[in-house]
């Protein structure tokens, strides 16, 4: 052993014994495996569509090109497949311009590394991406203009934005307060109160001085029409409005990330941005220029993922999708009711995200298809469940925040009632034996 591999193997250890110790799983999840899949990010379950399936193999034997890009968009990458993908993009969700990234992670330090200048602010909920944080890590903005707040929090945002206009002298006047927020949120599961939150953005600052930046990951797909996602919904998406027209109401949101990894059941993502957001990156964002552009297989497989989603089919899946999640949240309640709360619960209750929601897309209350299930036992739990047959993962410190310790279940379009009540069965079970053993009534 060299001594590198000595002094890593001693932090590793260290990590151990705080149980914050990551390895890799391989499950088999196809078709033949008895396991059921909790964890996967394939809310409309694509991946296993045997049309979809049929249709990109269709379309691979008749493209020209199906292998690498062979280089980065700004040498030998760049091809009319991927302009016209971006052109499909900024029509499909509404924005005036559109930028492939080769992934979700690279378009948030992308974007955060390189848009926001030294002067300006920008405010998080505590609870967005790593990728929001490390792209700021790496941007001009001093720590102390990185500004987090409450998770979800109107009044949080607004305590934040009196102590930026009280710090920021006259001569600010021109700085840009950037807001970065998720629609959905990866691990509590639920949704931003977004027309609260630009109303608060609203009260305090000029449009011209706000850039709402919002992370579609986990809404791509699923909701809005055709899975135009939560902005598209609300009428808020707005940066190619211009300042005037944005103030005479909707159209708020100024950057909007769709990833492809999730719903869409491939890789990639694209920002949807103004020409000029889109022309700096070219220029300035280190993940664009020096990374080979996403490979012509990838781009044949989203045209046939967004053909599919611009038809019946993709309402189909949604529809089952928000079924089997009200489902589960329903047998979940009826559970949670009666356990002990130190043992097993949900994050505290969501405020309604969408209150006066007059979409047909957007339900006032929509049941998420991610549950984060909180204990202080999730490995244990995770555990107990897969010898069930079910494949749920714990979450632990540091991606979430100590005492925020979970299992974290994500359903698909294309799950059975049947394996939803398995896994409620099994986590009764689970429930059953932990107040039975006495070990959690002592703590009570
Ligand atoms: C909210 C959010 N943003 C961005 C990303 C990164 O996306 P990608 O997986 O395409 O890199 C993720 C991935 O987990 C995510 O959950």
């Amino acid at each position: 052993m060299t001594e590198l591999d000595a002094r890593l193997g001693a932090l590793l250890e260290g990590r151990k014994a705080k149980g914050r110790f990551r390895s890799l799983k391989e499950y088999d999840t196809t078709s033949q495996s008895d396991l059921v899949d909790f964890s996967s990010n394939d809310y409309l379950s694509l991946t296993s569509s045997s049309a979809l399936r049929e249709a990109y193999l269709r379309r691979l034997s008749v493209s020209p090109s199906i292998f690498g890009s062979t280089g980065s968009r700004l040498l030998s990458g760049g091809s009319p497949s991927h302009a016209s993908l971006e052109r499909r993009f900024a029509e499909f969700f509404n924005s005036p311009s559109a930028l492939l990234f080769n992934s979700g992670w690279d378009a948030n330090v992308s974007f955060f590394a390189t848009v926001p200048q030294s002067t300006d602010w920008v405010i998080y909920d505590e609870l967005v991406h790593a990728s929001v944080h490390s792209g700021l890590r790496s941007s001009r903005i001093p720590p102390e203009r990185r500004l987090g707040f409450a998770h979800n929090d109107p009044e949080g945002l607004a305590t934040v934005l009196r102590r930026i206009l009280s710090s920021a002298s006259t001569s600010e006047t021109k700085s840009t307060v950037f807001l970065a927020l998720e629609s959905l949120y990866s691990m509590d599961g639920d949704m931003s109160p977004l027309p609260a939150l630009l109303t608060v953005m609203d009260e305090f600052l000029p449009r011209g001085r706000q850039c709402v930046v919002l992370d579609e990951a986990h809404s791509t797909g699923v909701y809005g029409k055709h899975g135009r996602g939560v902005v598209h919904a609300l009428g808020e998406e707005g940066a190619w409005s211009g300042a005037e027209s944005r103030d005479k109401g909707k159209g708020r949101v100024d950057v909007r990330l769709m990833t492809f990894g999730k719903a869409v059941g491939c890789s990639g993502a694209v920002l949807l941005c103004s020409p000029a957001v889109r022309s700096f990156l070219i220029n300035f964002a280190r993940p664009l220029i020096f990374s080979t552009a996403l490979p012509h297989s990838t781009l044949i497989a989203l045209e046939c993922v967004w053909d599919l989603l611009q038809g019946p089919e993709g309402d189909r899946r949604r529809k089952s999708l928000f079924d089997v999640s009200a489902y589960l949240h329903r047998l979940l309640a009826d559970l949670l009711r009666t356990t002990p709360h130190s043992l097993l619960h949900l994050p505290p209750d969501p405020i309604v995200p969408f209150p006066h929601s007059s979409s047909p897309y957007l339900l006032a209350d929509p049941a998420s298809p991610i549950l984060g299930l909180l204990t202080p036992t999730p490995h244990g739990l995770s555990a107990f469940l897969l010898e069930r047959g079910f494949i749920v993962r714990p979450v632990v410190p540091p991606t979430v925040p100590p005492g925020g310790e979970r299992v974290r279940i994500c359903l698909r379009a294309g799950m059975k009632r049947s394996a939803i009540e398995g896994l409620v069965t099994a986590l009764r079970e689970w429930v059953e034996l932990k107040t039975t053993e006495g070990s959690w009534r002592a703590k009570l």
